[in-house]
């Protein structure tokens, strides 16, 4: 699929902002603070109903205004369809398809598959558990819905439960039983799929690492269960169960959920060393790349191609990676880069709709000659 145009009304610093994108390469260039990163924020919002920066939601709609609308215009091999997504200061988010109200929010999500590469990815690496467990998650509910039903299940039962353990009333048992049976149900879900998709990444982020260095290094990703997997979903839900039983006195003590894939981490080993103690900067930027395309990968294999969002990612690749990119990212689905220097996208140029970006305004500087 493709997003053919894009309509932004007081979103960020776009006043009113219309793009018309080419199905393939798209670049967007600009100065600093000038409004690049926003155009993909917009289009991930559209994809998610949220934006991909950690902010109060306020902050998408411009300063002085109390609402914003996204607008675009999808086109697969089915046809065309009219998505947009309303923000109000107050009454929240509203979704449309083809102008007409929907029920849910979640409707919208799975019909703009994408990837986002950010020079943050390094956090994949460097950075704490929930990073790497955010990224596993959407790795998996990209591919199937079902998986964010459990997950968001989970994390409802969690929040409860954790709600209660704060009250510090007396704990009926009997009560408390069934709250362990809900959490351990969906939690053994969420732990035995991250489990399965951690084994299908390693092999892709493998391939990958070897394309990006020439090199054929050993990558292992090792899901650090709270609860070790041993291949049943009922045995794992009765391990769970046996934790919490043994964790109860700590848990009240400490009033928080101490057992469950809220708590898990994928261990990343680059021959046979933690990539996060022992990697230099440039290997674990590396194999954070590595992760993504591996997303890109996997996403790509069980349905039409994800839109690719490289948000300054160019400008810190040396040129024998950047020309890998090149050709990956012509095998790949609809793309949008950003970037402060012409410079850093030369082998790009001839096959991209170049906008130039200028304090909240987009104007079509070059067209690609391949307008496949
Ligand atoms: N709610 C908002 N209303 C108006 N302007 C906003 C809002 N939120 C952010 N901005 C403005 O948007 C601009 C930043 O846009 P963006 O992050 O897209 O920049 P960029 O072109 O990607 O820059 P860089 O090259 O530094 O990454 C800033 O000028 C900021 O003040
Ligand atoms: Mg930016």
């Amino acid at each position: 699929m493709h997003v053919q145009w894009l309509r932004c009304t007081h979103f960020r610093n776009y006043d009113t902002l219309e793009i018309l994108f080419h199905p393939r390469m798209n670049l967007f260039l600009g100065n600093n603070a000038q409004g690049k990163t926003n155009i993909l924020e917009a289009l991930y919002c559209l994809s998610t109903t949220r934006s991909f920066r950690m902010v109060s939601e306020d902050e998408l709609i411009q300063f002085d205004q109390t609402a914003m609308r996204l607008e675009a215009q999808l086109m697969d091999d089915h046809g065309s369809e009219r998505v947009a997504l309303e923000f109000k200061k107050g009454f929240g988010k509203t979704l449309y398809f083809e102008e007409k109200k929907q029920k849910r929010l979640s409707l919208i999500l799975g019909k703009i598959p994408m990837v986002i590469f950010s020079p943050d990815d390094l956090y994949l690496v460097k950075g704490g558990p929930g990073l790497r467990r955010k990224y596993l998650d959407a790795v998996l509910w990209q591919r199937d819905l079902s998986y964010l039903a459990d997950l968001q299940q989970y994390e409802r039962v969690l929040k409860q439960r954790n709600a209660l353990l704060k009250k510090k009333e007396t704990f009926l048992e009997k009560e408390w039983q069934v709250w362990n049976r809900t959490l351990s149900q969906a939690g053994s879900r969420v732990i035995q799929r991250r489990q399965e998709v951690v084994q299908h990444l390693e092999r892709i982020a493998e391939h990958a690492l070897s394309e990006l260095t020439g090199n054929q290094e050993q990558l292992t990703l090792r899901y650090l269960a709270s609860i070790s997997w041993n291949g049943s979903i009922d045995q794992t839900q009765q391990l769970f169960l046996e934790k919490l039983t043994q964790a109860q006195k700590e848990e009240r003590m400490r009033q928080i959920t101490l057992v469950g894939p809220h708590r898990d981490d994928v261990e990343l080993i680059l021959n046979g060393k933690s990539i996060k103690h022992f990697g230099s900067q440039g290997q674990q930027r590396t194999v954070a790349l590595a992760l993504k395309l591996a997303q890109l990968t996997l996403l790509g294999e069980q349905r039409s191609h994800p839109l690719v969002l490289f948000d300054d990612v160019m400008a810190e690749l040396d040129e024998q990676r950047q020309a890998f990119f090149l050709a990956h990212l012509q095998k790949q689905g609809q793309t949008f880069l950003t970037g402060t220097s012409k410079q850093d996208f030369k082998k790009f140029l001839g096959d991209a709709r170049v906008f130039k970006v200028d304090a909240g305004r987009v104007a079509l500087e070059n067209e690609g000659s391949n307008k496949n």
